[in-house]
């Protein structure tokens, strides 16, 4: 799954541009799908048919990652931006950024500023491509760039930009792939534009009028140097979320993931996330409402270019959800 988890990380995929990554991940699915579709969005729509005894399901992971767009372009060629999804100014200080084809900026801070030990503000920052003046710079007002670190993996710790939420898309593929008999008809959704709007996920399932539906999706930990409490760490299973700043889980998906999880003998954890949420939230509002929970994958310094996972957790996840569609 390395490789696949690699290939993931690395592809370019702001929300609002996510064709590359799409093409990535349609590629590695396709030959075990029974249906693939592109929805009116942007979002991949992999159906499994199932034998017919068993629900509609989706199981959705984000496509998209967060990013940066320039706003405007100064005379000396200095670009300017804001962020695409929850950015803080202090991951761009130092930060490398790639723009869809490739062209790699660096992230600037003006060095006169009224209190330096102030944290800056975006209007404080600069991309640098190296242009010498506004006529020449190959990037332009409304181009949108991500971070760029390369992946690595360090005994059972994988290291990565955008793991939020391309270890998500790896579970799902990997469970796809592993996915040999089902009761259920498994629609498995790419969501596009997840880290602004939910937009993706909500519509998507708008079209596929689900019984059940899981989002899966990173969440943070409580096992850093004085880090808000939370009572989630790396390594020690995946996490069922009960509840973030979204939305409670419906208690019968919570349920299902706890019980599948304990018959299994797979080692899980329970998460309430206090900042936050995930396509789960939009899922459950669509039509009349849609029963929705989270399988969350423990992630450290989410939203910096280096997130990092626990291998085991990622194994683990996709062990649980081939447990949820063993059974009706
Ligand atoms: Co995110
Ligand atoms: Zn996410």
């Amino acid at each position: 799954m390395r490789e696949l988890i690699r290939s993931l990380v690395e592809t370019y995929g702001p929300s609002g541009a996510e064709e590359q990554i799409r093409a990535t991940i349609r590629a590695e699915v396709e030959s075990f799908a029974d249906e693939v579709r592109v929805d009116p969005l942007g979002s991949l729509v992999v159906r499994k048919q199932g034998s017919g005894e068993g629900k509609r399901i989706v199981l959705a992971a984000h496509m998209d990652e967060v990013g940066v767009m320039v706003t405007y372009v100064d005379e000396k060629g200095f670009a300017r931006f804001t962020h695409i999804g929850g950015v803080s100014p202090l991951t761009c200080i130092g930060a490398r950024v790639a723009f869809a084809d490739g062209r790699v900026g660096v992230v600037g801070l003006e060095e006169k500023r009224e209190d330096t030990s102030k944290v800056p503000k975006f209007e404080q920052l600069y991309i640098d491509v190296g242009a010498t003046g506004r006529d020449d710079c190959p990037v332009h007002v409304g181009d949108a760039a991500v971070f760029v670190r390369p992946f690595v993996a360090q005994g059972t710790r994988l290291i990565a930009k955008a793991m939020d939420d391309r270890i998500g898309c790896a579970v799902l593929i990997e469970t796809l792939r592993r996915l040999e008999r089902t009761p259920h008809d498994v629609y498995f959704v790419f969501s596009v534009q997840e880290e602004t709007t939910l937009s993706g996920a909500r519509t998507s399932t708008y079209s596929i009028e689900p019984d059940l539906a899981i989002a899966v999706d990173v969440t943070g930990t409580g096992d850093t140097p004085e880090c808000h409490p939370m009572a989630v760490e790396l390594g020690k299973g995946p996490a069922v979320k009960v509840q973030d700043r979204g939305m409670i889980a419906h208690p019968s998906v919570r349920d299902l993931l706890v019980q599948r999880a304990k018959e299994a003998g797979i080692p899980y954890q329970l998460e309430v996330l206090e900042r936050g949420t995930t396509d789960a939230a939009a899922m459950q509002l669509v039509r009349a409402g849609v029963p929705s929970g989270c399988l969350s994958i423990p992630c450290r310094y989410i939203h910096s270019p280096s997130e990092m996972v626990d291998e085991g957790d990622v194994e683990n996840s996709v062990r649980l959800l081939l447990e949820v569609l063993r059974a009706a």
